[in-house]
């Protein structure tokens, strides 16, 4: 397994010019299959350039390795979604946190746990008003369960989302 570092891999705030790429690793097999329904570049554009501009509150990254951007790691705080916090019932001064590997080259090579272990301590827990980090994989998938376990997240509960009618495991890191 290759090891990762910080001289190899880092977090920039998602930029304009991502946007095709992002677009094109949404559609890619296997982020595509978890992440949700692909809608038109338009629709994926707004929802991103929302965050860009700060008209929706969510802190974007793009992933790099080396000088390549290699995925999408996002932040926010579930109180600023209010219908997303009643449903996943998390407590106050909670963060929420997604991520994919638009590479499918560099899934399973343990990028994915060092990503959200760096980033939930370099980014997420830098909020002082942040007391832990909740995540919402698919209960079918596992690379992503395991992943945020082996970066020291529980499996707290499972939960029905209406939205996609899937189960979805809450898994939870408490600040260190
Ligand atoms: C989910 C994701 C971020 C995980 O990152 P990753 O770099 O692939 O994961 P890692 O290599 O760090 O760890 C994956 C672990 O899951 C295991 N795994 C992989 N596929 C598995 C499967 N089908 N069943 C069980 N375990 C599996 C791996 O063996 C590894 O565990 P190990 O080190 O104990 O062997 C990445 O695969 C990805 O972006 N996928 C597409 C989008 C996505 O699913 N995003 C998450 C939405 S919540």
């Amino acid at each position: 397994m290759t090891r990762w570092s910080e001289s190899d891999v880092g977090f920039r705030p998602l930029r304009v010019d991502d946007l095709p790429l992002l677009y094109d690793w949404l559609g890619r097999e296997h982020v595509r299959r978890w992440w949700g329904e692909l809608g038109s570049y338009e629709e994926a554009v707004e929802e991103y350039l929302a965050a860009i501009e700060g008209r929706d509150p969510a802190d974007v990254y793009r992933i790099v390795v080396g000088e390549d951007a290699v995925g999408l790691v996002q932040t926010y705080i579930l109180a600023d979604y209010p219908e997303y916090a009643a449903l996943v019932d998390a407590g106050e001064g909670v963060a929420g946190l997604d991520l994919l590997l638009g590479e499918a080259s560099l899934t399973g090579s343990g990028l994915g746990t060092y990503v959200i272990r760096t980033f939930v301590s370099q980014v997420v827990f830098t909020r002082p008003e942040t007391r832990a980090c909740v995540a919402d994989p698919d209960v079918r998938n596992h690379a992503s369960i395991r992943a945020f376990e082996k970066a020291g997240f529980r499996r707290v509960r499972d939960y029905h989302d209406p939205d996609d009618g899937e189960l979805h495991a809450l898994v939870r890191v408490e600040r260190p």
